[in-house]
């Protein structure tokens, strides 16, 4: 069955967006992935269909009310059931690789991508539900982090990426950056390829991929060799 991803947005236009093209789009056409979209809007009050109201105690923006959410999760989960919610927000759980692997192993996921200035606190406790965040910076709504959670899921996803891309993987899958890559021509501007990268030699080939990864990584983020098991 494929895995099965659900949005819940006021802006369901945004998709497939990028998720149309290339790998990850592919994948949609395969069916190796299905996307299904809840319109929020749907379940607002009124003849406005109003979703979002002041805040209580006061202050700037406006706030996704409780009762109109949870409507419209309940309709969802109805729809698309046995998927894990998440809302992406700035203070969720970081997204990490390891994340993405988890979610790609179970049925899908279910996201719902606010705007305004958040929503109303009580739909976080009273329904299940995983904050998630891409990042520390603001986003002016969920939807390109939700994007970005199903982009990082579905490439890991069974039959999504090719033999060739799925080797290329594994440096990260370690929990190290990647490994400097070069192509033609062998020499650019008065720099050369390395020279071990030529020589045929496999074995050499990936004991100094191994190290100039570790080197990469401890240049660039030292932080990801401290956690690194954690990572896996
Ligand atoms: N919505 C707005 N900003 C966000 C972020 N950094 N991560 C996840 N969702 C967001």
């Amino acid at each position: 069955p494929p895995w099965r991803a659900s949005v819940l947005t006021l802006f369901p236009e945004m998709f497939p967006g990028p998720l149309g093209l290339s790998l990850v789009g592919q994948a949609l056409k395969a069916g190796l992935w299905s996307l299904s979209l809840h319109q929020i809007r749907e379940f607002g009050i009124g003849r406005h269909r109003a979703v979002d109201d002041t805040p209580a105690g006061g202050g700037a923006g406006m706030v996704m009310r409780a009762d109109v959410l949870a409507q419209a999760i309940d309709n969802a989960r109805a729809a698309d059931p046995g998927l894990p919610l998440l809302y992406m927000s700035p203070r969720g759980e970081p997204l990490t690789q390891a994340r993405a692997r988890r979610l790609a192993e179970g049925p899908g996921a279910m996201i719902l991508a606010g705007r305004f200035e958040g929503i109303d606190e009580r739909v976080i406790a009273g329904r299940e539900i995983l904050e998630v965040s891409i990042g520390d910076y603001v986003l002016s709504g969920g939807e390109l982090a939700a994007m970005v959670v199903l982009d990082a899921c579905v490439r890991l996803l069974p039959g999504v990426l090719g033999a060739e891309e799925s080797l290329a993987q594994e440096s990260f899958e370690d929990g190290l950056l990647e490994y400097p890559q070069y192509t033609k021509p062998r020499e650019w501007e008065g720099r050369p390829t390395p020279e071990v990268l030529l020589s045929g030699d496999h074995a050499k080939i990936a004991k100094w991929r191994r190290e100039e990864a570790l080197r990469v990584t401890r240049e660039k983020r030292p932080d990801l060799l401290e956690g690194r098991d954690k990572r896996r």
